[in-house]
Formats: C-alpha cells, structure tokens, sequence
C-alpha cells in the first residue's frame, strides 16, 4: 500500500518568533526538493510569522491545540477562526502533555476534532500509553480507547482529513523509542481499528505517524515498518541539523 510519508516537527512550546523565522526558513530553503509531506507546528504567538514564511511552500502549517469552541467568554484559549485566519491547516490534537498536564479527556479532545474537521482542517490526533500501562499490558486498550473515542461521530467522509500519531508517553522527550517492532505491532493494531470503524480501505489510506524520541539515527528503521507512515518530531525539530535527516530519511 503506497501511503506518502508525513514528516511533522512539532516546536512545542520552544523558540521566540526571530529565532522562528529563521529556522522555517532554513527549513523551506532544505526541504524545497523534498519527496514526503512536511509540518511545522509552532506556538501560537509564532503562528503569523512562520506562516508568511511557509506560505506557497511544501511545507505546511500547523497549531498545537484548539479551543473546542468557536468563540465566546474562553479565557486562554484560541479559535479555530483565529487559526484560520492566519492560514493555519492542520491541528494537532490530544497530544500527551495536553491530556497528562492539561488534563484533556477523551470527550473534550473529541469535540475539538470535530470542530477542526467541521472548519476543513486536518486534524493530527495524538494517542499513546503511558509506562505504567505499557507495564499493565493495556498498550491496545488504551490506545484503541483514545482512537475510538476521539473519532466518535466523525464521518467517513472526513476521514482523509485525519492523521494518526502514536506517541507512547514514555518515549516522548526521554530519548528512549520504542523499537520499530513494538511500534510497528501498534501502528498495525490501530490501523485494524480504524479498519473496524471505517473499513478496509479507510484504514488502508490513513497515515499513522509515530513519535516519541524520533532522531536522525532511528528515523530510517521506524519508517521502513509496513504500518509507520511518518514522525511526529519534538526535540529534533527544533535545529536544521536534526530535523533534515529525519525528514529525509533514506
Ligand atoms: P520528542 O521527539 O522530543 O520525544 O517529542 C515527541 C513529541 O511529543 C512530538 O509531538
């Protein structure tokens, strides 16, 4: 099954907008002749400035979270209105700080991707384990809950829209990856979940990223499993040096 790969640095909350401008820049200069899909998501106050520089690019631009509102009395929180506005195309949604320091449940990430897709955006949704319930045996729970719930009600026909990352919280920013095998076995069972709720060649199509301590040196064997179709990057994303090999794993 020929999916392209989708490469995706998110900036997390890193970096001042100059220091923004100048890595897109590199970025958009390194990746013109890139072959796979490229993301950069940074924080929402760089946003404008990383736009104006990926605009007409093969890099796309992304935020890091939504409010599950359009507008109205949300304190802190930002629109998809507002994100639209500054050429924003994809979200990515329930990644593990914002459910483990945030507290983000299942419901509430839910209704925010229903949002974001409603608007036409593509929607990244993040799911993953944590260590303990690796320990537990509940890899396949956990993750077949986050995917179920966070997709409840979304139709088949905003499926394209919707990215898969698995991150297993115990690899994000701790330099330990899962091994492409144990990743592999996740990618391969939550695509058989997306094959039950959509079908077969929903689940063929979607593109299931992986994240968690992604670095030039192990970006090449994760993507060579049948089931991993791109990389959710966090620390690596942030320099040229580490996020160019990665995008252009070979
Ligand atoms: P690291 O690549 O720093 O482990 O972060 C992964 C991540 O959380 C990307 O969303």
């Amino acid at each position: 099954m020929a999916r392209n790969y989708y490469m995706a640095g998110n900036w997390k909350m890193h970096m001042t907008r100059s220091e923004a401008a100048t890595l897109a820049q590199d970025l958009v200069n390194k990746l013109a002749d890139g072959k796979h899909k490229y993301l950069v998501a940074p924080s929402f106050t760089l946003l404008e400035t990383v736009s104006a520089v990926v605009e007409n690019t093969n890099i796309r631009l992304g935020a890091q979270n939504c409010a599950p509102e359009e507008q109205g009395a949300h304190t802190g929180e930002v629109s998809v209105l507002q994100l639209k506005e500054l050429d924003v195309q994809t979200i990515i949604l329930g990644h593990s700080e914002r459910r483990h320091i945030y507290k983000e449940d299942d419901a509430l990430i839910n209704k925010k991707v229903k949002l974001a897709l409603k608007h036409g955006f593509e929607v990244i949704l993040c799911i993953g384990e944590l260590l303990e319930e690796r320990e537990a045996g509940k890899v396949e729970e956990v993750c077949e809950r986050q995917t179920v719930k966070g997709l409840e009600g979304v139709d088949a026909g905003d499926l394209h829209n919707v990215v898969i990352a698995y991150e297993p919280v115990w690899a994000i920013g701790t330099g330990k990856t899962a091994t492409p095998q144990d990743a592999e076995a996740v990618h391969g069972f939550v695509r058989k979940v997306i094959a039950r709720l959509y079908g077969q060649d929903a689940a063929d199509k979607i593109i299931i990223q992986y994240g968690g301590s992604v670095k030039p040196d192990n970006a090449a064997q994760l993507m060579a499993m049948e089931n991993i179709d791109g990389a959710l990057v966090g620390g690596a994303s942030l320099k040229t040096d580490s996020f160019i090999p990665i995008a252009k794993f070979s």
